[in-house]
């Protein structure tokens, strides 16, 4: 497996809306593979999820997964998850506020509207269909993907940018004691 490089916002692959993936590509051994690199990738730079965009590739897969992670701590764990042609659909219209960073913007961190709960609706690794409801910090980190396959970085979805923070000051000034 191998470590790929992760793209930076003001890369332009960042704004490129991801495109389906066939679904006689999946078990290629091509696919497999990045998607191998993918998971190493995420766990490297202590990510909850990857787009595929953020590794210079426009398709439509994602990983995510939420361990002990030392950059959310406390947050509920979410198993390993591949979710390739990524569809939601919001269970309702009530959102909630919560802090996000991004490894392709990986020293800030805001606080981002996102909808409580969504019907998810993918594919696996092995081409199966996968359709549940996800909530809390599982239906974030999933609309936070999902965003990013659609050319969108969680920033273009903050109320405003007031409590856009570096992460030092986050330690310092946002978190409580
Ligand atoms: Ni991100």
């Amino acid at each position: 497996m191998s470590i790929l490089k992760v793209a930076r916002l003001g890369n332009p692959v960042l704004r490129k809306v991801a495109e389906d993936m066939p679904l006689d590509q999946i078990s290629s051994a091509e696919i497999q593979k990045f998607i191998d690199d993918m998971i190493e990738t995420m766990k490297e730079y202590d990510g909850v999820g990857l787009a595929a965009v953020q590794v210079h590739e426009p398709k439509q897969v994602a990983v995510l997964e939420v361990a002990d992670n030392p950059r959310y701590p406390q947050k509920p764990r979410v198993p390993l998850s591949v979710l390739i042609n990524l569809k939601i659909t919001p269970l309702s219209e009530e959102m909630e506020e919560d802090w996000e960073g991004c490894l392709s913007i990986n020293e800030l961190r805001g606080k981002v509207p996102r909808y409580k709960s969504i019907r998810v609706q993918a594919r696996d690794r092995n081409g199966k269909e996968l359709n549940f409801v996800a909530s809390g910090f599982h239906a974030r980190v999933i609309q936070h993907e999902w965003d990013h396959l659609n050319g969108k970085v969680f920033v273009d979805r903050m109320r405003d940018l007031s409590t856009l923070t570096h992460l030092q000051e986050f330690a310092r000034y946002w978190t409580e004691k």
